[in-house]
């Protein structure tokens, strides 16, 4: 164990991967650990119902999504459109079903354990004010956390990156590490991470056919973040995505 402990210090990803081996090398107590539950439980000051998907506005081609997708950092100062916004929110996480009573989203997670939880930042979309808000999948809503604006405080929580005061909006994706670990143990942090890349992909490409811009930070100060997003201790800042509609350079 001593050795363990001085592997992990020097190299924690290394030494994480080689402990979280199935089988585990050392007996865990699962018990001990309770899955918080997939609605996330909070006192919201509000939410707005978010318009029915509109698959039309979806109509590009997978093959022709994938070979446009980039990294955008340069957006225009253009309001995104509440229909557009609605169908983004819903084919990058809504539901698109239920199985044994686990919601099955429009991307895969381990165990069906529903890991990531999605929040945004608003700032410039048409009918909904500036604010921080948490993205509801049961009820297609978003769940007002304070209104305001606070592009400056995300800005500085990612490290002063360009791209978050241009974008229209910014998604947080947390991971809600309780969930997974409450069955998986010590594979649940691989899990998580991995839950919350699928959902990644469905940014870059449900942008891209929408004709929005997006990039991915994992550079960000995990304190400042969560403080703005008001996460609780145990829900984990993964990703920041800025999105808006690209300038053209
Ligand atoms: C896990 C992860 C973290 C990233 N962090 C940042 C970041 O903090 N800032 C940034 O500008 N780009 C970030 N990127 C975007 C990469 O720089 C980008 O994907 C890469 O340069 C390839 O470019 P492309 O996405 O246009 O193909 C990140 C991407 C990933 C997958």
């Amino acid at each position: 164990m001593k050795d363990i402990l001085s592997d992990f210090l020097r190299d924690p990803g290394y030494t994480y991967h080689i402990v979280s081996k199935i089988p585990f090398p050392y007996e865990f107590d699962l018990e001990m650990r309770v899955n918080p539950g997939f609605e996330r439980e909070y006192n919201y000051l509000g939410a707005i119902k978010l318009s029915e998907p509109d698959r039309e506005l979806l109509s590009m081609p997978l093959g022709v999504a994938l070979s446009k997708r980039k990294s955008v950092r340069r957006y225009k100062m253009r309001r995104v459109e509440f229909k557009k916004f609605s169908t983004f929110m819903y084919y990058i996480a809504g539901i698109r079903g239920y199985k044994y009573g686990y919601p099955l989203r429009t991307y895969p997670t381990a165990g069906a354990l529903n890991s990531p939880e999605v929040f945004v930042h608003i700032d410039n979309v048409e009918s909904i004010d500036k604010g921080i808000y948490h993205y509801n999948p049961f009820e297609h809503t978003l769940e007002l956390i304070k209104p305001g604006d606070f592009k400056h405080d995300v800005y500085y929580a990612s490290l002063d990156q360009s791209q978050v005061l241009e974008a229209a909006f910014n998604i947080l994706v947390a991971g809600i590490y309780d969930r997974t670990y409450s069955k998986y143990g010590l594979r649940a942090y691989r899990y998580v991470l991995e839950d919350v890349g699928h959902l990644g992909q469905n940014i870059y490409l449900v942008a891209t056919a929408l004709d929005l811009g997006t990039v991915c930070m994992g550079a960000f100060r995990d304190d400042d973040l969560s403080r703005v997003f008001q996460l609780k201790e145990r829900e984990l800042p993964l990703l920041l995505y800025s999105v808006g509609y690209p300038e053209d350079i």
